[in-house]
């Protein structure tokens, strides 16, 4: 996953010791075992691949990594489920693999993007509805007389400079507009969830947000160069753009036996599937203090009507990982009685209560998070888990060695193997230590 600009000092033993690290361009072949604590190096080149691009997301996986595991540890046919499933990766190639694609995440933006990803539309359809929507915007433009309904929602006018407010809110209208002349045809609703992501993807570009940080933050110094017009110009070239990534999608999948995937409403620790009915689960959990996906979204929530005008604490405290923590949940320390963990709440604990607690909560909720994953795996099936490691207030905190302990100490997997993926954004050719990121892959085992 591309964690380059989001996570603070993470370790990376690659960078002490490259001498026996695997290079990998491209895709690793299934047949291929990586050691046991083995480095591999993967350079991506399917990123923007079909609907891979449709939208940015914080810690995105590249799609190799998750295509060889699902070519490894499942078979065609068999169901692929991604609990925490962000932007859809697993599930578009669990799909283009002939698997059943099962994605869950707490984020509406998150599931939108998935859905959309994987969503098959006739590619005339599409481009004739991408025509008309581009028609009723000029339209609705050069009617000055009409005005557009414009959200309410806290530092609007902070966020976002008042041509870009009146830019978006047409765009927005006139999906709607075109959406009302064809309610109840399903294959509309998924035209309508396509340009509502592409209306999504263009959200932080032409905000105020400062484009460098993956949190959605304003700079007095960052002052961005947007000009009247630009907003229709960036919308209109990522819709076409986007139409020819879901023609290719649509051309490929006439290859496929299995063409859809299931996007079941629930949460990591209360899917709602069945004991006993995943053949391969494979994730990657946010990571402790590193992306405030509700914040990161905010402005994109925003204009979905995702968020209604309150205040976004109230949904943040759902989020493994969260930030969002009460006072009194940490006026003492938390211990876990995992042999790995305390002394690090401890040592965290000293400078910083509060963030000892969030660290704390992270692994209770992942333990929770474990035994779901434990309940709907078939025995001899495996949960795949990509985490990186971080370093919060100078400690250390070795996410994949503390969730190890937990999964086989207090539920019951086995650890089968570990390795760590080392990924460079793929525009940077040569490795530099400085630039590369990495995580952890656990290999987990539910027993026969
Ligand atoms: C690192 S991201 C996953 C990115 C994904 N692998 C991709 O390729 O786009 C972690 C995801 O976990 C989700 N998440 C956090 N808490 C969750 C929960 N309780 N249930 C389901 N998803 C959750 C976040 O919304 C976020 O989308």
């Amino acid at each position: 996953m591309d964690m380059s600009s989001t996570v603070d000092g993470l370790d990376d033993p690659v960078q002490r010791d490259s001498s026996d690290l695997i290079e990998v361009d491209g895709d690793l072949d299934p047949s291929f075992d990586i050691p046991n604590q083995g480095k591999i190096l993967i350079i991506s080149r399917d990123q923007s691949y079909l609907t891979h691009g449709v939208h940015k997301f914080p810690a995105k996986f590249f799609p190799e990594l998750p295509r060889y595991l699902i070519r490894k540890y499942s078979k065609t046919g068999e169901f692929v489920l991604d609990p925490m499933c962000g932007s859809g990766t697993v599930v578009l190639e669990a799909m283009l693999n002939d698997r059943i694609g099962i994605g869950i995440d707490i984020d509406p933006i998150a599931r939108l993007i998935t859905k959309v990803k994987t969503t098959i539309i006739d590619p005339e359809t599409l481009n004739l509805a991408a025509l008309d929507l581009t028609t009723r915007i000029q339209e609705f433009k050069n009617n000055s007389d009409q005005n557009p309904l414009i959200p309410e929602f806290p530092y609007r006018d902070n966020w976002f400079r008042s041509f870009v407010l009146r830019e978006l809110a047409i765009i927005n209208d006139s999906i709607n507009n075109l959406l009302s002349k064809h309610q109840n045809d399903s294959e509309w609703s998924d035209i309508g969830d396509f340009f509502r992501v592409v209306l999504s993807s263009i959200i932080r570009d032409v905000s105020n947000a400062d484009p460098h940080c993956t949190r959605t933050v304003l700079r007095k110094k960052v002052v961005k160069s947007i000009s009247p017009g630009d907003t229709y110009v960036k919308f209109s070239q990522k819709l076409f753009h986007q139409c020819d990534s879901l023609a290719e999608l649509s051309e490929i999948s006439k290859t496929l036996e299995l063409k859809k995937v299931r996007l079941p409403v629930g949460s990591a620790i209360e899917t709602g599937l069945d004991n006993d009915s995943i053949d391969l689960a494979l994730t990657s959990p946010p990571y402790i203090n590193a992306v405030d996906y509700p914040r990161t979204h905010q402005l994109e929530m925003y204009w979905l009507g995702f968020l209604g005008d309150g205040p976004l604490s109230r949904v943040k405290r759902e989020y493994i990982g969260t930030e969002t923590v009460y006072k009194d949940e940490y006026i003492d320390l938390k211990t876990s009685g995992y042999e790995i963990l305390d002394p690090i709440l401890e040592k965290i604990y000293t400078s910083d209560p509060r963030r000892s607690f969030i660290v704390f909560k992270f692994f209770e909720d992942m333990k929770q998070q474990l035994a779901e994953m434990f309940r709907v795996l078939k025995p001899g099936s495996r949960y795949c888990i990509a985490i990186g490691n971080n370093l919060i207030r100078g400690v250390e905190v070795r996410s994949d060695e503390i969730l190890s302990e937990i999964a086989t100490s207090k539920i019951g997997f086995e650890l089968e193997r570990t390795f760590f993926s080392k990924l460079i954004r793929h525009f940077i050719r040569i490795p530099r230590p400085e630039r590369m990121m990495g995580e952890w892959v656990l290999v987990l085992r539910k027993p026969d």
